[in-house]
């Protein structure tokens, strides 16, 4: 399975003849250099509603077709707009052409950027290429993340950003929660709020835990 960070909390990955993309969010964001026509999944999924997780979802969909996956709100606003959606919801899980996902509780809110409410928002959890990944969209701190982690996790990507979702403080508690093999820090860096020190807490978590930490730039490719 091969990564590659889009910019804030957007991943393009793809395995064999499979690729998907979670939270596409690039013309719009200041820190990437990405385009969004760089990527061509043959699904997006999506966290929540929210402008920089939403992001590039028409333009990528239209130009490739993929469907939009994420909860049903979110499923509902996309169909209404010529985008094929797929509702699924909190704790529920599905067998796609490229692999499992199911989506989990996240701490947050859900909404478009037109106001249009965007139903809970959610982590996803994604088995793909042999390995189980969780992307725990935008959240705050929760002691269930012990139970997303109880199969065992070969990736977790945290935000880090602080201010609307945990910060590395917290961020370091859900480490130790998940027990992933290895943690991807997102959703930082990108507007002056959420600036943080991705170098730092990448000693925190290899000092104080067994997981390794990659801190990549948008652009940034990594085999798992
Ligand atoms: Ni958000
Ligand atoms: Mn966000």
């Amino acid at each position: 399975m091969k990564l590659r960070f889009l910019g804030h909390s957007g991943f393009q990955i793809t395995d064999g003849g499979h690729e998907v993309v979670i939270d596409p969010f690039m013309s719009q964001n200041p820190a990437t250099s990405v385009e969004a026509s760089e990527v061509a999944p043959s699904h997006i999924l999506l966290s929540h509603a929210h402008g920089d997780h939403y992001g590039d979802t028409p333009a990528i969909a239209e130009r490739t077709g993929a469907a939009v996956v994420g909860a049903v709100e979110i499923a509902n606003y996309v169909s209404q707009r010529g985008m094929q959606g797929v509702g699924m919801n909190i704790g529920g899980g599905f067998a796609f052409p490229f692999g499992q996902v199911r989506f989990t509780p996240a701490w947050h809110s859900s909404s478009f950027p037109d106001g249009t409410y965007g139903g809970m928002p959610t982590g996803i959890v994604l088995e793909m290429g042999g390995k189980r990944i969780y992307h725990a969209g935008d959240t705050a701190l929760f002691s269930d993340m012990r139970l997303i982690g109880r199969k065992g996790l070969d990736l977790a990507m945290l935000p880090i950003g602080d201010f609307f979702t945990m910060g590395p403080d917290d961020a370091l508690e859900a480490v130790k929660l998940l027990a992933p093999k290895a943690v991807i820090p997102i959703h930082y860096g990108t507007f002056d709020p959420i600036r943080q020190d991705g170098g730092a807490f990448k000693a925190r978590v290899e000092s104080e835990t067994d997981a390794r930490c990659l801190v990549l730039e948008p652009g940034d490719d990594t085999e798992l």
